[in-house]
C-alpha cells in the first residue's frame, strides 16, 4: 500500500519520517515529482532503482534545502558559487566534483567521481528536505523510459504499491525537469535543457557549451534519446493532421484531429511547459480507443523553456530501444 499524504504539517513530518526510516516517499517539486530516498543510505538508493526499474548506469540527483549544504558534499569553483547564488532555489542542477568528505552513496552516484545536486524552488520540499536533515536522492517519479509525472496522481499511476507514500503538493508550476549543467571543468556544459532558460545562464557567466558527446554515451545517462518516450511515437513540426493522428497543438489548433491536446490556446511557453506531460498522457490514454497510433505535435519556438519542451518531444520521437538497459 502506498500511503497518500497531504502537505500539512503532519503529512511533510511523516515524509521526513519515513524517508529517515529509508523507506521511499514521491514529493512534489517545482518541475516533476521526484522519488526521494535518503541519498547516504546504500539501501534506500538501491531500492530507488528497483522501483523505477532504472538502469544503474544511470545517476541520480541529490536535494537540499539550501545552497550550502549542496555545496559542502562537493568541489566548488567560483563559477559554481555565482550560479547557485543566482538560481538556486529554482528548476537547475549542477553537476559537480564530489568532495572528498561527501557522504552520499556512491551508488546515487552510479560510481561517477561527480554528484548532481540541486535546491528545489516549492515550499514543499524544502520544507520536506528540511526536516529529513539529510540530503534526499530523487530521480522523477515515473518508471524508468516514460514521461515524468507532475501530480500525484500521475505517480500512484506509475508506482503506486512500489513506494511507500506520495507527498501531495498539487500540480507541478515548471513542469519539465530541471536544467542540467555540468561545471566540472572550465568550460560549463549543458547536459540537458529544462526549467532554467540557457539564455538567463548564459546573461550570468557567458557561453555554455551544449553537450557533444556520442549519442547514448553516459556522460549524462538521461540524455539517451528516448528516454523521454511516451507510449506513442510523437511527429515533430506538424503542419496538418493524418487521419490516424492525435494533435499536440501550440496556439491555434490545426484542423481535422479527432483528439487533440492544447498546449497552450495562446500560445504562452511557459504554460505549454507545465502542461506537456500531462497531455502526453492524456493523448497516450485515449487515442488507441479512436484507432489513433501518433502524434503529430505543432512548432513550438525553440527559445527559453521552449527549447526544454523541443528536447522531450524530439526523445519522444526518437526511435526506442526495445529496452532501456539494452543501450551501452
Ligand atoms: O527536475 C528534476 O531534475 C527532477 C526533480 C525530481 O528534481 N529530477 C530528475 O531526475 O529529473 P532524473 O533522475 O529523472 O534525471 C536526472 C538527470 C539524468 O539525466 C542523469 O543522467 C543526470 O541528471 N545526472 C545525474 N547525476 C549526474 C552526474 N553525476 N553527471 C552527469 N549527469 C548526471
Ligand atoms: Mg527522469
Amino acid at each position: 500500500m502506498t500511503e497518500s499524504l497531504h502537505a500539512s504539517r503532519d503529512g511533510i513530518r511523516r515524509a521526513a519520517t519515513l524517508l529517515r526510516e529509508g523507506a521511499l516517499v514521491a514529493f512534489a517539486t517545482e518541475t516533476v515529482y521526484g522519488l526521494g530516498a535518503d541519498a547516504t543510505n546504500d539501501s534506500a538508493v538501491a531500492a530507488v532503482f528497483v522501483a523505477k526499474d532504472r538502469p544503474r548506469f544511470n545517476p541520480l540527483i541529490c536535494h537540499y534545502p539550501d545552497a550550502n549544504t549542496a555545496l559542502a558534499d562537493v568541489v566548488v569553483s567560483a563559477a559554481a558559487r555565482r550560479v547557485a547564488e543566482a538560481f538556486w532555489p529554482g528548476p537547475l542542477t549542477l553537476v559537480l566534483r564530489r568532495a572528498s568528505r561527501c557522504s552520499i552513496s556512491l551508488l546515487a552516484s552510479a560510481g561517477l567521481d561527480t554528484l548532481a545536486l540541486r535546491v528545489p524552488g516549492h515550499d514543499v520540499a524544502r520544507s520536506l528536505l528540511q526536516q529529513v536533515g539529510r540530503p534526499v536522492a530523487a530521480p522523477s517519479a515515473n518508471r524508468s523510459g516514460r514521461v515524468s509525472p507532475t501530480t500525484a496522481q500521475h505517480v500512484q499511476a506509475e508506482l503506486g504499491g512500489r513506494i511507500a507514500a506520495i507527498l501531495d503538493g498539487g500540480p507541478c508550476d515548471v513542469g519539465v525537469e530541471s536544467t542540467v549543467l555540468d561545471l566540472c571543468s572550465e568550460q560549463p556544459k549543458l547536459l540537458r535543457a529544462g526549467g532554467t532558460t540557457i539564455e538567463a545562464i548564459e546573461n550570468l557567466i557567458g557561453p555554455v557549451a551544449s553537450y557533444s558527446g556520442a549519442p547514448n554515451s553516459i556522460r549524462s545517462p538521461g540524455m539517451l534519446a528516448s528516454h523521454y518516450a511516451p507510449g506513442l511515437p510523437v511527429r515533430m513540426g506538424a503542419t496538418e493532421v493524418e487521419k490516424d493522428e492525435a494533435l499536440l497543438a501550440f496556439g491555434s489548433p490545426l484542423p481535422g484531429a479527432s483528439l487533440v491536446f492544447n498546449l497552450s490556446d495562446q500560445g504562452d511557453l511557459s504554460e505549454a511547459a507545465s502542461r506537456l506531460f500531462a497531455g502526453l498522457r492524456m493523448l497516450d490514454q485515449n487515442a488507441p480507443a479512436l484507432g489513433l497510433i501518433r502524434v503529430a505535435a505543432m512548432p513550438v519556438p525553440d527559445h527559453g523553456i521552449g527549447r526544454a519542451i523541443n528536447d522531450r518531444l524530439r526523445r519522444a520521437s526518437a526511435p526506442r530501444p526495445l529496452k532501456e538497459d539494452s543501450c551501452p
